[in-house]
């Protein structure tokens, strides 16, 4: 497996990443909504990051939702079946959906909906990876942390059946 991104240069996106956020929630509140299992890493790890700068979101409450796209194994389908459902109401909140990676767009742009109908006072979306050239939805993340070529990739938290995830780099398969 080729490596596309070094734990090193993951951790410096993610620092990154953090610092923008850090800036647009200043003061307020913030829900970060994993998407599981994907955004495992991030989200535990943007949560750190975020807890470390001062002047950053009042408060950080994480959740997460599970979900799965029909399809093929390197391929989704268009469809996504939500399997666990946030557990915090987040009507009149800030929500960030946190997602490992945006490929078809087609995870966010279905969870985007989703969550509007429940009358969040904001809500953003914030991936590490981003396939800009693979969408099939309208999609633009708020917050994207590095670039993907066209490439099935594993690692930091995203998998091929299941294997993979705990990989510390982002590795082409
Ligand atoms: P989208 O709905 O096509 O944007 O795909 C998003 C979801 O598909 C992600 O949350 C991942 O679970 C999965 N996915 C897309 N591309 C990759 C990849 O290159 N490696 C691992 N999982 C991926
Ligand atoms: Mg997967």
């Amino acid at each position: 497996m080729r490596e596309i991104y070094s734990p090193q240069q993951i951790a410096e996106a993610v620092r990154v990443l953090a610092k923008s956020i850090a800036a647009d929630y200043r003061g307020k509140p913030l829900i970060l909504l994993g998407v599981l299992k994907g955004a495992l890493y991030l989200t535990v790890d943007l949560a750190r990051a975020l807890s470390a700068i001062p002047d950053g979101p009042s408060d950080i409450v994480m959740d997460f939702v599970s979900v799965t796209s029909y399809g093929n194994e390197t391929d989704s389908s268009g469809n996504i079946r939500l399997l666990m459902d946030a557990t915090v109401p987040v009507a009149g909140r800030n929500v960030l959906v946190v997602d490992g990676i945006a490929d078809r767009g087609i995870t966010l742009h279905a969870l985007r909906a989703l969550l509007q109908e429940r009358a969040p006072e904001s809500l953003r979306t914030a991936v590490l990876f981003d396939k800009l050239g693979r969408r099939s939805v309208d999609l633009a993340a708020d917050y994207v942390g590095l670039p993907l070529p066209n490439a099935f990739v594993v690692g930091y938290g995203l998998d091929y059946q299941e294997n993979y995830r705990t990989l510390p780099y982002l590795a082409e398969l």
